[in-house]
């Protein structure tokens, strides 16, 4: 008789081979490397399973697409039903479903974000918003911040802070200008009378999880307003009750002029992003209404799934939990910090928007094959290997951020045992 878990294994060795010849052979090389080269199976709650049945607490949860849980029931009910009766909808038509979405982004976003463009991701949202700031502004340039990330389409790409998803797409679009993150001086200087807008992360996520100083996006608001400048904010990643807020500019008291949300607008169910803005910005779209067409954009299925998600955040007190298990979080690493002083530099944290900071590049893919091992999925940003993400979903409970901590602390001891930690690179 066969083992079954040999059958399983040989099912993984099959997609992997699959994945590897007709994928990506380099993505497959690299995942194995790094210990993370899970085919994903079952997901529930905080959790997704190999094939094999190796089961993951999820902290990476594809960068905050999952903040109501994996296969969240409530979710996937309201999807269900909704299939007896809709279907993806078509565009140039209108809906009750789009228009009770676009009301309740009004509702749960700050200042007077009242008008919404549905989009299918976040680029293509970051697109769109970048768009708007132009054609409504009719100035051409655009301030973005090193190390920022906003997706890899047109305009988006064009903003992204690294150069090695730039360069070979080069030349990416004109009279973009590139400033140092939290230094609002440097926004300032940049600004001329070109500028239609500055862009940013409210907290820079795949940069490594930084958060700004306290008086960073308040100054920033103040110069835009002085210059007559749009604000842009990128709440991709932050997000839909991420960092304890539903949006993490509230955490700062500033209102943007258009904001980006997407990933866990979806529930994880479902794809669909909003480009948000002020009514005065309606102006531009006032003349060309069909200026800017998605097909799949605010597909009447994705905006039932999206009213369920933040039914489910708003009924569950998930702010309230991400800011308690960040909470918790906290006093963990405060001790991780003070028991391994030369691996680990500083936790950069708000609410469950979490990144520790390594003291050197090498230790990025080491941690996530040894979390990994203890059945947690960690993975360091895409900008910065000495940077790890925690971002689990926001259902997370006192005994898994427990477990997170402990698989912390135990790698953290292993590879203070192995030795081998080269300087900063
Ligand atoms: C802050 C931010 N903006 C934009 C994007 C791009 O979103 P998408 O991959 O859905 O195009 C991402 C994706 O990680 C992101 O983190």
């Amino acid at each position: 008789m066969t083992d079954p878990k040999d059958s399983l294994q040989k099912i993984k060795d099959k997609a992997l081979a699959d994945y590897a010849r007709h994928i990506s052979p380099m993505k497959v090389r690299t995942l194995t490397q790094a210990g993370v080269n899970l085919i994903e199976d079952k997901r529930e709650g905080t959790s997704v399973w190999d094939i094999t049945g190796k089961k993951y607490i999820d902290c990476m949860t594809g960068a905050g697409i999952m903040n109501v849980g994996r296969r969240n029931p409530d979710i996937i009910n309201a999807l269900k039903q909704a299939l007896d009766r809709l279907d993806i909808g078509v565009f140039l038509f209108m809906s009750k479903q789009k228009a009770d979405l676009a009301r309740k982004i009004s509702e749960i976003t700050p200042g007077n974000l009242s008008c919404t463009v549905f989009g299918v991701g976040g680029g293509e949202a970051v697109d769109t918003a970048i768009k708007l700031a132009r054609g409504y502004s009719m100035k051409p340039e655009i301030i973005y911040t090193d190390k920022a990330y906003h997706g890899h389409t047109g305009f988006a790409l064009s903003a992204i802070g690294r150069d090695s998803f730039r360069e070979p797409f080069e030349p990416l679009m004109p009279r973009f200008k590139k400033v140092p993150y939290n230094d609002a001086k440097a926004i300032e200087g940049a600004i001329t009378d070109d500028t239609a807008a500055v862009i940013l992360e409210t907290i820079q996520g795949e940069g490594g999880i930084n958060v700004p100083s306290d008086d960073y996006l308040p100054k920033v608001r103040r110069i835009c307003d002085e210059h007559d400048v749009l604000l842009i904010l990128d709440e991709i990643q932050t997000g839909m009750g991420r960092t304890g807020k539903m949006f993490a500019c509230e955490h700062w008291g500033v209102t943007p002029d258009i904001m980006t949300i997407a990933k866990s607008l979806g529930g994880g169910i479902y794809p669909i992003s909003a480009t948000v803005y002020r009514e005065e910005l309606q102006d531009f779209f006032i003349p060309h209404p069909f200026v800017h067409l998605s097909t799949f954009g605010g597909a009447d299925l994705g905006c039932v799934v999206a009213l369920a998600t933040i039914e489910y955040i708003q009924k569950n007190n998930l702010l309230e939990n991400a800011t308690k298990m960040g909470d918790r979080f906290r006093n963990g690493f405060n001790r991780i910090l003070a028991s391994f002083p030369d691996l680990l530099l500083e936790v950069r944290q708000k609410g469950l928007m979490m990144g520790l900071q390594y003291s050197n590049g090498s230790i990025g893919p080491r941690m996530t094959k040894k979390f990994a091992e203890r059945g947690v999925l960690a993975v360091y940003t895409g900008n910065d290997p000495s940077v790890c993400r925690l971002m689990p979903s926001l259902v997370i409970t006192p005994e898994e951020v427990d477990f997170v901590l402990n698989a912390l602390d135990d790698s953290m001891k292993e590879l203070s045992e192995e030795g081998g930690i080269g300087k900063n690179d």
